[in-house]
């Protein structure tokens, strides 16, 4: 996230925003979403991530950033952004429990899918 797109005010992009909002009004009634953001390189999709974030001060924000270097290591991205929320794996139902434990190497068992 580059220093300018956190102040600088996000001009158009209704479609987007209203796309962005209607996520976050999702996970705020407890209804888990995903979604994709991609686009040319300059095209706004950090800014407007960072306007989202920013709509978003009553949630947990957690993120992260792949590297290319990084493809070979399993579930690397994945220990990036959940490393830190590890200490409420109990809180979690048995099978994603189950799936996070073997991807952390908690415990063994089958390796989840990764692709
Ligand atoms: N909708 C927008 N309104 C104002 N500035 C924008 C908007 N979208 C992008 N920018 C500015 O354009 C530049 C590139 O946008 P950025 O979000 O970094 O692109 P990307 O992440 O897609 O490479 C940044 O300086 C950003 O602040
Ligand atoms: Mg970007």
């Amino acid at each position: 996230m580059d220093t300018l797109s956190e102040h600088t005010p996000l001009l158009g992009r209704q479609a987007e925003r209203a796309e962005l909002d209607g996520l976050l009004a999702d996970v705020r009634s407890g209804r888990g979403r995903a979604l994709v953001l991609r686009g040319e390189a300059g095209v706004g999709k950090s800014a407007l991530l960072q306007h989202t974030v920013g709509r978003a001060a009553d949630m947990r924000v957690v993120r992260t950033v792949g590297a290319e270097s990084e493809m070979e290591l399993a579930f690397a991205g994945l220990h990036l952004l959940l490393a830190p929320l590890l200490d409420r794996i109990e809180e979690l139902p048995g099978p994603q429990h189950d799936a996070l434990a073997v991807a952390f190497g908690l415990r063994e068992g089958d390796a989840p899918c990764s692709a």
